[in-house]
């Protein structure tokens, strides 16, 4: 558990650090909003040839690559280390061995340099991301769709998020990434299933939504990717066309599923703006349909750019940057954590109460 004290400041320059899963990042960024350096350094084409992420790998890929990154974000920004107030780094969720990279790390600077260290939620990060480079008015709904996490919040303000429902299996990512494994295609697998949507037909195969009916902000994937697998057993050796025309009613079911719960829980909660997070964020159905249907309903979506949808430290500093200033200081007994913290037990129904392997 971690303690933290409260010092009130009017201006901050923080290093962030981010070592959640396969990408080693370091940025520098002011105040929350604007980004000096973001340098990222991703594994992807390592564990490319293992079809999935391989946490011992990726922590010592961590090791190799995090000080030069760090150096290259100094660097990048035009600033030396004394130039800092703090320094921001991700804590979880994530892999245990990769977030621990990053957070001792980050922990050893800054007790060398001597400023305080902030530690930031990757997931609350995700939706921060979005004041890089818009002005979004409060409270909103924030979507996070990642490769280990599908969730979606109430944003209340810079630093207040309250969990309203998560995905009870599969995040949207691993349907994505999963789907594409058991299709032949390479990882990261929501890539190239988008890729080859988007000369299918979205319409050819009617996969199942599940939970559209309900009125639960959880999510459910698994089934979703179980019915790929038995429409492949059943049509076996699909053509070149067949397979588009797969992935694009797949992700149509993937989507649309995420879109109409994002709809429900902006209505419910009646925002007029919804962000929507994550390395799935970067699709280009999603960032389409959502535009599209909450746009008919009012709602302005906003999402970012596809450099700060994927894992990236600049969303890291853009939260640490508005904890600094709200006097949120983490100790440097910080411990990193594997699965989402028991303060997300708020979601409808009891099942957002259980932890989330991440
Ligand atoms: O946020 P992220 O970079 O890492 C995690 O925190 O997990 O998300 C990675 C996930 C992977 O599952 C990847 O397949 C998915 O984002 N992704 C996409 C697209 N680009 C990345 N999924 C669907 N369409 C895309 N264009
Ligand atoms: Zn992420």
């Amino acid at each position: 558990m971690t303690t933290s004290s409260k010092i009130q400041v009017m201006s901050a320059t923080l290093l962030a650090i981010e070592s959640s899963c396969d990408e080693t990042s370091a940025a520098v960024i002011q105040d929350g909003k604007k980004v000096l350096s973001n340098v990222v350094a991703s594994q992807v084409d390592i564990h490319k040839e293992y079809g999935g992420v391989v946490p011992e790998i990726a922590s010592r890929m961590h090791v190799e690559l995090i000080m030069p990154v760090v150096d290259k974000a100094f660097k990048d920004a035009n600033i030396g280390k004394d130039d800092i107030q703090g320094i921001a780094v991700t804590h979880g969720p994530g892999l245990i061995g990769a977030l621990m990279v990053g957070l001792s790390t980050a922990k050893a600077l800054a007790f060398g340099i001597g400023v305080p260290l902030i530690g930031v939620n990757h997931l609350e990060a995700h939706m921060s991301a979005v004041h890089l480079e818009n002005e979004v008015s409060f409270p909103f709904v924030g979507l996070v769709v990642s490769g280990g996490h599908t969730s979606l919040y109430l944003v209340r303000s810079y630093t207040e998020f309250e969990l309203l429902g998560k995905t009870r299996d599969d995040a949207a990512g691993e349907a994505f990434d999963k789907a594409a494994k058991i299709m032949g295609l390479p990882y990261p697998g929501g890539i190239e299933i988008d890729k080859l949507a988007k000369e299918g037909n979205r319409e050819a195969i009617d996969f199942p939504r599940p939970f559209m009916s309900s009125s639960t902000f959880d999510f459910s994937f698994s089934g979703l990717k179980t019915s790929v697998l038995y429409y492949l057993r059943k049509h076996s050796e699909p053509s070149e066309q067949e397979l588009k025309d797969i992935c694009a009613s797949y992700q149509e079911a993937i989507v649309d599923t995420l879109v109409d719960k994002t709809l429900l829980a902006a209505k419910e909660n009646k925002v007029a703006n919804v962000v929507i997070a994550g390395g799935v964020a970067c699709n280009s159905r999603l960032r389409e349909l959502s535009k599209e249907r909450l746009g008919k309903e009012g709602i302005n979506v906003y999402i970012p750019s596809p450099k700060y949808c994927t894992d990236n430290a600049a969303m890291i500093g853009s939260l640490g940057g508005f904890m600094f200033l709200n006097g949120d200081i983490s100790e440097l007994s910080l411990t990193p954590f594997s699965t989402s913290r028991p303060k997300y037990g708020r979601g409808r129904g009891g099942e957002a109460k259980k932890a989330q392997s991440s």
